[in-house]
């Protein structure tokens, strides 16, 4: 498929997925969401795929939601629209997807990066939820995944002054895994899902489940959870291949069955 708002590669395993709206620095319109929709939809579906990147430009992730696009709306059209809940068909892929920041991840395009499974931080990366400053407030989910990755306090700072965080301070805050010089950001992403695509594809889709899990459920049943996950783990053919391949001191042979 071709896409307007998207660039999509396939680099062995790896689906490369570039927002491409530079002129509104990737702000998320509508015909983005449904074309990142389609581009994971897709993904999901390709046999051969088994891990995806998403990114945008040096400049910016995505800076925002597209304010122009939502500005005259009344509260009936976003109400009965159900604005954003597209959303949701994004964060449904279950395979993994790592955000790679560049530049402005602001309000939305923060908000996306968070709906990816980890992120990976130019030195260069700003993220933010500034809505505040439109007279409103979080709307794709950052009021709660962020209060989620870095704390109440930081979170709530981050909401009320709409203030920008550097890559190094969303290190320590826990918002990114690891902070990568710019110019390395994408080989560097690229690398890390080449990793994950070497792994046992069950495997992979059981462990985001699993860690995704630790935000929907107490510690008791998380923890029964992951432990059918990994019972169940034992039904696959690369489970019996895995733990053959480390006795016998070999890299695992993977058929995803
Ligand atoms: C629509 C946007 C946009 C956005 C930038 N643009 N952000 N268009 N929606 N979110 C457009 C600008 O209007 C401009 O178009 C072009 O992109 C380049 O942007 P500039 O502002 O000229 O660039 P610069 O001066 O470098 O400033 C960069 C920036 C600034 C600091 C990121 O663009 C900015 O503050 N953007 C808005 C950030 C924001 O508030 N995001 C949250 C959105 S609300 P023209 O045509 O003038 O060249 C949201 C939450 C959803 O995401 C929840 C409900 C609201």
């Amino acid at each position: 498929a071709t896409y307007e708002t998207l660039l999509v590669e396939q680099r062995d395993a790896v689906t490369l997925i570039t927002l491409n709206r530079p002129q509104a620095l990737n702000a998320l319109n509508n015909q983005v969401l449904g074309e990142l929709v389609a581009a994971m939809t897709a993904y999901d579906a390709d046999d051969s795929q088994h891990c995806a990147v998403l990114t945008g430009s040096e400049k910016a992730f995505a800076a925002g939601a597209d304010i122009k696009e939502m500005a005259g709306q009344s509260f009936a059209e976003m109400f009965s629209g159900n604005y954003f809940a597209g959303w949701e068909r994004f964060t449904a892929t279950r395979k993994p997807i790592i955000a790679a920041v560049a530049g402005f991840a602001l309000g939305g395009g923060c908000e996306l990066a968070m709906m990816c499974d980890f992120i990976l931080a130019a030195d260069t990366a700003k993220f933010g939820q500034p809505e505040i400053k439109l007279g409103v407030g979080p709307g794709m989910g950052g009021s709660q995944r962020l209060t989620r990755a870095i704390g109440k306090a930081k979170a709530m700072e981050m909401c009320l002054t709409g203030r920008m965080m550097g890559a190094e301070e969303a290190e320590r805050a826990g918002l990114v895994s690891r902070v990568i010089p710019a110019a390395e950001l994408l080989d560097e992403a690229l690398k890390t899902a080449a990793t994950i695509a070497g792994m046992a594809p069950l495997a992979a889709l059981a462990n985001k489940e699993m860690v995704n899990a630790a935000f929907e459920t107490g510690l008791a049943q998380g923890i029964q959870f992951e432990r059918r996950l990994f019972h169940a783990l034992f039904g696959t053919a690369d489970q019996k291949e895995g733990m053959a391949a480390f006795v016998e001191k070999r890299p695992g042979n993977w058929t995803g069955k």
